[in-house]
């Protein structure tokens, strides 16, 4: 299915849109790849069932906590919404700008309508309450970014989204993992960004970065959410094999990341981040997090972790391009690429890992 012109250049930034090379933003969302936030459905029935008793008081303390709403008013323009140059940008930099703008974006509405299918399809009070908040979240999140977007002429349709894009079916506790640890990347990443602007502010080269502080507060609290939910049965982070996914997920999520934060070197050139450090820093703080529940953390600091993720990001651009070649020379390349992928993500995989013992209480706060 294609967008039509009015998806991609809706009312506002349609004159900016008119002196810019078109960019189908609506079908780069709609994408499903490797690198690609994807949408997810689960097991509603099971994931209504959990009973939140055993951690009933840090659960009614963050429940009263999102219900109070402390970012209500926080994402709309301010007077501190400086105008944006887009025309004047580097076309590189705005290329990968949007990219980063509309992953984001995906990556927002994903939990959203994630979130509003639990409360939706849910009977549990608790249950039902909490993801009703997250997704009041999320929907903030998605619409202010497609804000930014839309001043380019480029916003993603994210009714369009709902209905074409494919829905990924993982167990709920896959989707604790998944979105637990998502969450806390997503603190990590809006306050390391935020930090290092707000000690760089000439490489601030666009006004939405300034809104990241408050933003990684509400990721934060649904990280938070999660890490309650798994708490509530130590099966679910404590078993022999969950203790081997937990793992997988750590590995695949983070050199997911690795990939694609490398394939933006504009975009962190301009922001003045070195992306080594960048993502070595987000894997730290959420690493540092994830010890509240999660029993073994992955040793970012072991010799053949960097060398394993370039290995593993060398693969994927080789993969990449063999798609794109097509043809029986590009299958063939394509498939000894996918195996080059698979033997680097085996040995970051099989990196001994280091052991914690999580705290009896599970609730913390940001730490920034
Ligand atoms: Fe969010
Ligand atoms: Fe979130």
């Amino acid at each position: 299915m294609n967008a039509t012109p009015h998806d991609l250049y809706p009312d506002s930034g349609a004159e900016v849109a008119a002196s810019m090379p078109p960019m189908d933003t609506t079908a780069m969302a709609t994408e499903t790849t490797l690198l690609n936030p994807r949408f997810y459905t689960t097991d509603f029935d099971e994931m209504d069932k959990i009973d939140v008793t055993p951690v009933r008081a840090e659960w009614d303390k963050l429940i009263a906590q999102m219900k109070s709403d402390p970012n209500k008013g926080h994402f709309k323009k301010t007077e501190a919404w400086d105008k944006v140059d887009w025309e004047g940008m580097d076309p590189a930099l705005r290329a990968e700008f949007i990219d980063f703008l509309v992953s984001s974006c995906t990556a927002e509405f994903s939990g959203c309508v994630l979130y509003k299918e639990m409360k939706r399809r849910g009977t549990n009070p608790d249950i039902c309450e909490l993801f009703s908040y997250m997704s009041r979240d999320e929907a903030r999140h998605a619409g202010f970014i497609n804000d930014a977007l839309r001043e380019a002429g480029v916003a993603v349709n994210l009714g369009f989204l709902t209905k074409a894009k494919k829905y990924t079916y993982f167990r709920p506790k896959f989707i604790y993992y998944a979105t637990y640890l998502s969450e806390k990347i997503g603190y990590a990443r809006y306050i390391t960004i935020f930090r290092h602007l707000e000690a760089h502010p000439e490489q601030r080269f666009h006004p939405i970065f300034k809104w990241f502080r408050e933003w990684c507060n509400d990721e934060f609290s649904h990280g938070e959410a999660f890490a309650l939910l798994m708490r509530t049965d130590p099966k679910l982070t404590n078993s022999f094999s969950n203790k081997l996914w937990i793992r997988f997920f750590l590995t695949a999520v983070y050199a997911t990341m690795w990939v694609r934060d490398h394939a933006r070197k504009d975009f962190h050139k301009a922001l003045g981040v070195d992306i080594d450090w960048y993502d070595q820093e987000v894997f730290r703080k959420t690493s540092a997090i994830a010890r509240q529940v999660f029993p073994v953390e992955l040793d970012i600091d072991h010799p053949r972790w960097i060398p394993g993720l370039r290995r593993f990001e060398a693969a994927f651009i080789a993969m990449d391009a063999a798609n794109r070649q097509g043809g029986i020379a590009g299958r063939l390349k394509a498939t000894v690429a996918k195996a080059r992928m698979l033997a680097a993500f085996v040995g970051l995989y099989t990196i001994p890992v280091i052991r914690s013992t999580p705290p009896a209480s599970v609730r913390l706060e940001p730490a920034y």
